[in-house]
């Protein structure tokens, strides 16, 4: 688990720039980074007042990255210290579905999110409708949700997993004897990870697919057509073109990335993976292919990595969640995550089934 204590304890707003600075030197111009250190201060001075504690997404742009969250991460680190935090108040530096899987996690809490717009063309892409017609047309066939959905959906499935742990929950459905399983809602992240497994893909007819083989397979993965808005705008020419330029560059992708773009990767992992690996693994140089301002992050984090710089696609949504908006939700207590009791409940049991598969 990563835990930034950089600019926790700063006492004055000089301190934390002079912190932020030291990380950020090269990554955020000075005069952006003096504004944002006032921020910085403001929210941490607020966040001991209040009993708050500050979950960062790894793709927090740089200077909130690097300046106010308790603890960074994945999804699943995420959730996990949502689930364990004695905090009175979690402010979720991340978009809606991890908030509210934090609230789902531990509903006494308060759980915030900066801008209530931060949403996600994967959770989106999937109504409790749509997962109660799948049951109904493979019945008796486990789902499998990933995290980037809403609770209501969650609340309709079997298990839910994150890009870090996808193999393991399928692989531990397939232990208990089943053959199939259906995994919402990203059709990406289902094919790279069935093709890593060696089971079969097919993508359900009830979203446009040819399913007519199922009958015919002894296992397989049933896919729905969601896909993440960002992560599929990469394409084998990025590939192509940063190893012509780049010949010894490693480069590192999200499993939400196309199958072809996947195949021709060195690495692909959640973004916790991707952190570990430019941390533990020498190599001349990093690409990765994930929203931009990881890499960002991981040149500040760790000056002694070289990292391509090649990407320019942002997650918008993430990109609402800003010091301000960080600042304005620990003032007015808001956006307060709610959701309706029964689905908390019922959301509850595939996040710690998956929680519990190590
Ligand atoms: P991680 O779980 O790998 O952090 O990914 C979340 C996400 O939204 C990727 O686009
Ligand atoms: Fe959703 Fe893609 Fe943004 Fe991740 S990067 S939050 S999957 S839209």
């Amino acid at each position: 688990m990563s835990e930034t204590a950089m600019v926790k304890e700063a006492d004055s707003v000089e301190e934390t720039y002079q912190r932020m600075k030291a990380k950020l030197e090269g990554v955020v111009p000075d005069f952006e980074l003096q504004l944002k250190a006032e921020l910085a201060f403001q929210i941490n001075q607020l966040k001991r007042e209040r009993n708050a504690v500050i979950l960062g997404h790894n793709y927090m742009e740089p200077a909130l990255y690097h300046s106010v969250p308790d603890y960074v991460g994945d999804s699943l680190q995420l959730s996990r210290i949502s689930a364990e935090t004695d905090a009175d108040i979690i402010v979720f530096c991340g978009v809606k579905f991890m908030a509210e899987t934090a609230k789902v996690l531990n509903p006494g809490k308060i759980v915030l999110i900066p801008d209530q717009q931060a949403g996600c063309s994967l959770a989106e892409g999937v109504s409790v409708e749509d997962v109660r017609a799948l049951k109904e047309r493979y019945p008796g066939v486990p789902v499998v949700t990933y995290v980037n959905t809403y609770a209501d959906v969650k609340a309709e499935s079997d298990y839910c997993c994150t890009s870090g742990n996808a193999d393991k929950v399928i692989a531990h459905i397939m232990a208990q004897g089943y053959k199939k399983v259906i995994f919402l809602p990203d059709e990406f992240l289902a094919r790279n990870t069935a093709r890593e497994m060696g089971i079969p893909f097919v993508l359900s007819s009830l979203c446009g697919g040819d399913d007519s083989a199922l009958v015919n397979l002894d296992q397989a993965v049933i896919g729905w057509k969601a896909r993440c808005e960002v992560h599929e705008k990469f394409t084998v020419d990025d590939v192509l073109n940063a190893r012509k330029q780049f010949p010894d560059v490693v480069i590192l992708a999200h499993p939400e990335c196309p199958p072809e773009v996947i195949e021709l990767c060195d690495v692909s992992g959640s973004t916790k993976a991707m952190v570990d690996y430019v941390r533990d693994i020498d190599a001349p140089r990093y690409l990765l292919l994930t929203e931009c301002s990881m890499g960002d992050n991981l040149a500040a984090e760790f000056p002694n990595r070289e990292m391509v710089r090649l990407c320019s696609l942002r997650c918008e949504d993430m990109a609402l969640i800003t010091l301000e908006a960080t600042l304005e939700a620990l003032q007015k207590t808001q956006y307060q995550i709610e959701i309706a009791e029964d689905i908390i409940q019922r959301a509850r049991l595939p996040i710690d089934r998956m929680i519990a598969i190590r």
